[in-house]
């Protein structure tokens, strides 16, 4: 029987183009609120050491706004915890973080970082807020996953995404790890770099039960919503000027 497969947008980039400017729009709550109301079924956003997209007052603003799951994705330090448990998240994801990467470059390393990782999600879980781990496809990675009681993982699908020859290859890899994840009682997510046709293979894997989407969908909505923005800015420059007011430059 066919699980439900569950979709979490992740909304990091709006806040990038937000902060390009400084300003306040986009604001990242107000993608969040239109991704619920188009049946998301969590809202992830990664709160980064540099705060580079979404900012400790948008943790605060998604958590008292929303009515889905608010998955913090957060690298596991101590500033990080104390977020955590301080905003009343119900779901966090460890992720690794360099500060000089343009994006999440790979799993989280739980074998190299047992102890540090283990303090962090004991505590976590200790204010009751259930953890997953980012880490790549790979058996070891997961045993060590298990060993530290995890309520989930979460795949990495970026070599998969992005590597065109060994795709099948990949592939495998990603359903071998989910259904080894599901045989130890670990729920299975995936996300990073996941495009309409990178869904359609990854979908077919029945042991994993969530997927975590951000960028492609941000982009592909600037297409899906262009046009409809520049005909009402049109309409309202046309409008104006029927009824003689005159256009202020920005
Ligand atoms: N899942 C995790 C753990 C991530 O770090 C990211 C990127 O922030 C995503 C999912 C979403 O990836 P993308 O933006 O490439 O869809």
């Amino acid at each position: 029987m066919n699980s439900k497969l569950r979709l979490g947008i992740n909304i990091d980039h709006v806040a990038t183009i937000r902060n390009a400017r400084g300003g306040l729009h986009p604001d990242p709550l107000k993608a969040a609120l239109i991704a619920q109301s188009a049946g998301a079924d969590n809202i992830t956003a990664h709160l980064r050491e540099d705060r580079r997209h979404i900012s400790d007052i948008d943790i605060k603003n998604l958590v008292k706004k929303l009515k889905i799951p608010l998955n913090l994705e957060m690298a596991p330090t101590n500033e990080m915890l104390k977020i955590a448990i301080n905003s009343k998240v119900k779901r966090v994801c460890l992720v690794p973080e360099k500060r000089k990467e343009i994006t999440t470059e790979g799993g989280l390393d739980v074998l190299k970082n047992k102890k540090k990782i283990s303090t962090i999600i004991g505590k976590l879980q200790n204010h009751n807020i259930r953890v997953s781990v980012f880490i790549d496809p790979c058996i070891k990675q997961i045993s060590a996953c298990v060993e530290l009681k995890v309520f989930s993982i979460e795949l990495h699908t970026g070599e998969f995404c992005d590597n065109k020859k060994n795709k099948k290859k990949e592939f495998f890899q990603i359903q071998k790890s989910a259904k080894f994840a599901k045989k130890n009682n670990i729920e299975c997510h995936a996300g990073h770099g996941l495009k309409y046709n990178d869904v359609k293979e990854i979908a077919k894997i029945n042991e994993i039960s969530e997927l975590n989407i951000g960028h492609f969908i941000i982009g592909e909505s600037i297409f899906m919503g262009l046009k409809k923005t520049i005909l009402k800015m049109k309409n309202i420059i046309n409008n104006s000027r029927k009824k003689k007011f005159l256009l202020r430059s920005a």
